[in-house]
């Protein structure tokens, strides 16, 4: 089995990053019959080889630049082998002592790289879009003036409760509205600016609006490192709108928070303290293989004030500072998550993490530049981090004076989605896209500790291959100008 591991990392960069396969194919290749007896372990492991592996998209591949690439180091992945035979349950701190040791310590480096105070009240959870949730939930209990947990939020009575965020939000703000009950006619969408940050001065107005017509507020959420463009919404100024009306702001830094000690951002970025809760992301920035998310809320006790439930069998003695995991969220049962993050930040240093960070950004700065230098190329939005938005807009469809604006956008989308398409048949690149106001873009997101500055210009020279020939296609399938 670590031969298996071995042979992975070591031939990472000479397999397709993902081979499209058809999903009934696929299927039938897996398709098994409930096994009565136990099978060999070596028959088991071939299956995994010949029949899983090559089905797989390979996130740990250095040419994947999809969603945010969560690549994980060896550290990470030795650690995640130790805690699975361990299999520790880290809910109560006494069936896991040395589990919550470690995970209040990784908590407390974690909360120093992203800037937020060390004493804050944190956890390791299952992603980014439970954190949100868990982090709504205890704000939800703060906006209300009677007792959540025992009436429910039903009534004549309950005020209809709203969330602020920008219009460039991860959905999982949304699906906290869904499964909160405060219902997604209630998250309200703040426009946000040319460079897509949440507008502060809209804020403002939106939360005056609803105070006078008797909504009640129940949380601003920021977002550091927004998911379509990679943008940071003005922490400071949001801030300031937050406390003027009493209302807890979430900042959900997935994504960039832990970019802070990269040293070619140092300075450039807000800092998170400002919010009430944070969420951080290292299974998508630190190497960490999934999952990992910490989550951190200043207002002390204000998790538990809200998850805190102990049955009789559950209770258990508590001597000096210590106390249970299981009394900051939902979740019972919780792996052992610590180790892995102990591991990866020993192995690499602050320092190690940070210059790994700086590599990406600096491929980035490669690729923007190349990208911006090229006639068919743009960059209809830069960001503080290693996410590149490309939109190849071919002169020659651009320059055609036959066609309206609008028509010309629509064809030039549907080239984009047609490259998209394409690059990831290839196998060779995985990249992913977004639709902002320019229209549709490709994702070029880097970020895996694999991935070398040649592995980004052979990429690029890739994109640009496909894209060529995708046009010329395009161009001959029928008159584009139909197309439009
Ligand atoms: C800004 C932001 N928040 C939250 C999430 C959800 O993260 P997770 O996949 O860990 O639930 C994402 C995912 O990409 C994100 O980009």
């Amino acid at each position: 089995m670590i031969s298996l591991i071995r042979e992975h990392f070591e031939t990472i960069r000479d397999v397709p990053v993902a081979v499209p396969q058809h999903p009934q194919e696929l299927k039938d290749a897996l398709r098994a019959d409930l096994p009565e007896t136990g099978e060999h372990f070596s028959r088991i492991l071939a299956d995994t080889r010949e029949k899983v592996i090559p089905g797989l998209v390979q996130w740990n591949h250095p040419s994947f630049h999809g969603y945010f690439p969560t690549s994980a180091s060896l550290p990470g992945v030795l650690a995640e082998t130790v805690t699975a035979a361990l299999n520790v349950n880290s809910m109560l701190w006494q069936t896991s002592p040395a589990a919550s040791a470690l995970e209040q310590v990784v908590l407390r480096w974690v909360a120093r790289m992203a800037d937020y105070p060390e004493d804050a009240d944190g956890l390791l959870v299952t992603g980014a879009s439970l954190a949100n949730l868990y982090a709504l939930t205890a704000a939800r209990d703060q906006a209300l003036d009677f007792d959540v947990r025992e009436q429910g939020i039903a009534g004549p009575d309950v005020p209809t409760l709203r969330i602020y965020t920008s219009d460039q939000a991860h959905s999982s703000i949304e699906k906290a509205a869904i499964t909160l009950g405060t219902g997604l006619a209630n998250v309200i969408r703040v426009p946000s600016d040319e460079l897509y940050r949440m507008r502060p001065d809209l804020l403002d107005e939106a939360i005056r609006r609803d105070l006078a017509a008797g909504f009640r507020p129940l949380a601003v959420v920021a977002t550091v490192g927004t998911t379509a463009v990679g943008a940071a919404d003005p922490l400071g100024p949001i801030a300031d709108v937050c406390a003027r009306h009493g209302v807890w702001l979430h900042v959900d830094a997935a994504y960039g928070g832990l970019y802070r000690i990269a040293p070619s951002l140092a300075g450039a970025l807000e800092s998170p303290a400002v919010g009430d809760s944070l969420v951080v992301n290292p299974q998508k920035s630190l190497f960490v293989p999934l999952d990992a998310t910490a989550l951190y809320c200043r207002r002390r006790g204000a998790l538990a004030n809200t998850f805190r439930l102990v049955p009789e069998y559950l209770r258990s003695t508590h001597e000096g500072d210590t106390y249970d995991f299981m009394d900051l969220s939902p979740q019972l049962g919780r792996g052992f998550r610590a180790l892995k993050l102990w591991w990866v930040i020993r192995s690499f240093g602050r320092s190690g993490l940070a210059s790994r960070l700086d590599h990406s950004l600096e491929n980035a700065d490669w690729l923007r530049r190349s990208a911006s230098r090229h006639p068919d190329w743009s960059c209809p939005v830069s960001s503080d981090y290693p996410l590149v938005c490309l939109r190849y807009e071919p002169e020659v469809m651009c320059s055609d004076d036959r066609l309206s604006k609008v028509r010309i956008q629509e064809a030039v989308d549907e080239l984009n989605a047609r490259i998209l398409r394409a690059v990831n048949a290839s196998g060779t690149i995985f990249l992913s896209h977004a639709v902002i106001r320019d229209g549709y873009v490709l994702r070029f997101s880097i970020g895996n500790i694999r991935t070398s500055l040649g592995d980004v210009e052979r990429a690029w020279d890739e994109l640009n291959r496909i894209a060529k020939r995708e046009l010329a296609e395009f161009l001959s399938e029928k008159t584009w100008t139909e197309t439009a």
